[in-house]
């Protein structure tokens, strides 16, 4: 794949280490939607290294006042698409357990594998946060495409999108269509088979994060 400016792999051994126990197809559910959750944090921490509104604030220690850098109050907003994104944002509540929550619903047509949207309901003043749009699962890039334009439409400008596992061919088209957004997955996969299911990949996310078939 060609290498973008706006795409981060994650090359990290505790990552991976996680996501071989995600793909396997004999997890529980319970454990899958745990390392989800965990990969996510992992993924928030990293992500969020740059581009995040921060300011200076004093603080009065036992010993003396001190100036130390902090994340502005309200400064991110969490965007799942619906459903598998769900199962990440409670990795990012760990860490910014007040970040409001807006929700995308899109579900890919089998057929055409294009995004159908059924939701959208986001929070206020959006425009102004740092949004976070998150699904584990970046596979043709219509859903993430169609997600993120949505955002802008709403006057989003700062959008960072995070996955846990991408295929070429959805990191490419998302990268080119939004070079604006910052996309971090966590493992590149193949590629896609002919129902555009991600290989190795693991299976639905969906499914695997709600007991479905
Ligand atoms: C899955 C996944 C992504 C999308 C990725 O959702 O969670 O949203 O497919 O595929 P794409 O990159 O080709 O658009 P799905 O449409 O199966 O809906 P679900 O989360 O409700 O299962
Ligand atoms: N959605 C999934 O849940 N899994 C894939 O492999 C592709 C899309």
């Amino acid at each position: 794949m060609k290498q973008y400016d706006n795409v981060t792999i994650f090359d990290h051994p505790l990552i991976s280490h996680k996501v071989a126990i995600l793909r396997d197809e004999k997890t529980s559910m319970k454990e899958f939607r745990e390392l989800v959750e965990e990969i996510t944090t992992l993924m928030t921490f990293e992500a969020l290294r740059c581009g995040v509104p921060t300011e200076e604030r004093q603080v009065k220690t036992p010993l003396e006042v001190c100036t130390q850098t902090v994340v502005k109050d309200n400064a991110i907003v969490i965007v799942p698409i619906l459903r598998a994104g769900l199962g990440m944002v409670n990795g990012i509540h760990t860490l910014f357990p007040s970040a409001r929550v807006g929700h995308i619903g899109m579900c890919r047509n089998e057929e055409t594998l294009e995004p159908e949207e059924y939701y959208c309901k986001l929070p206020p003043h959006i425009e102004d946060k740092l949004v976070m749009v998150i699904d584990p699962m970046l596979a043709t890039g219509g859903s993430a495409c169609d997600a993120i334009k949505r955002l802008k439409e709403r006057g989003c400008r700062h959008i960072k999108f995070m996955a846990i596992i991408g295929a070429p061919e959805g990191v490419t088209r998302v990268a080119e269509a939004h070079p604006d957004v910052h996309i971090y997955v966590s493992t590149l996969d193949r590629c896609l088979n002919d129902k555009g299911y991600i290989l190795p990949g693991l299976g639905d996310a969906g499914d695997r994060l709600f007991g479905t078939k």
